[in-house]
């Protein structure tokens, strides 16, 4: 049976102190913390890069650094951001033609690989060979580029599809998660949930987490 975990995003976080956030995170109970690396090109926003995520390594070393990459071009990132700390790397399908390549990148420098897939992309593109391959697989359950969207129910489909094909993975839902759907989403098939405005909006992170774990582990 796969864990729950809890994932802040800092996308939602107070950015000018990030550190502290994520240290604020890990008090409250949260497992990883979800660090939205964003180019300007793959999605029209950008948020930062390896430089930063080295400089919050480096104040919480106790954290684990969970990387969703949307950039253009994954593979090129993989070496600064393994270097800057970070324990998991999540690129997206859409970005690339060799997804077995940029995998195969992520673990030669020593981090879990996870892929994600976009509203608009199948759960059949993530072929039996590509699933087994990695450690994790993330359905966005909102456009990529920005926090606080509305959660698209209809994305559970494909978790309840990939949890059916990969029982033992990570299988990760990003975008408009809260304590008001967790239950959904774990149903459908998902363990670890990504939540920024949620957790970071609460008046009580520490009850928001406990509450969406519940909704998994029960
Ligand atoms: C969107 C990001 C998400 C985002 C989630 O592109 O991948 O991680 O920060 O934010 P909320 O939970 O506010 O929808
Ligand atoms: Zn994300």
């Amino acid at each position: 049976m796969v864990k729950a975990v809890i994932d802040p995003s800092v996308l939602a976080s107070d950015l000018s102190d990030l550190a502290a956030e994520c240290k604020r995170m890990v008090e409250s109970g949260a497992d990883w913390c979800h660090m939205d690396v964003m180019d300007g090109n793959f999605v029209p926003n950008i948020t930062f890069g390896p430089p930063v995520l080295a400089c919050v390594n480096k104040a919480v070393p106790e954290l684990y650094m969970d990387i969703h990459a949307m950039v253009a071009n994954p593979k090129q990132w993989v070496p600064d951001v393994a270097k800057a700390g970070a324990k998991s790397y999540t690129f997206h399908y859409e970005a690339t033609d060799s997804p077995a390549d940029v995998i195969a990148s992520i673990k030669e420098h020593g981090m879990k690989a996870g892929i994600a897939i976009s509203p608009e992309t199948p759960s059949s593109a993530i072929t039996e060979e590509i699933g087994n391959s990695v450690d994790l697989l993330l359905v966005m359950t909102v456009r990529p580029g920005f926090g606080g969207q509305k959660f698209m129910p209809e994305c559970l489909e494909k978790v309840a599809d990939l949890r059916k094909r990969f029982p033992s993975k990570n299988i990760q839902v990003d975008g408009g998660i809260g304590a008001g759907n967790a239950c959904q989403c774990a149903q459908a098939g998902s363990n670890v949930l990504v939540a920024g405005t949620a957790i970071f909006g609460s008046k009580d992170p520490k009850a928001t987490i406990h509450e969406m774990r519940s909704s998994v582990d029960g």
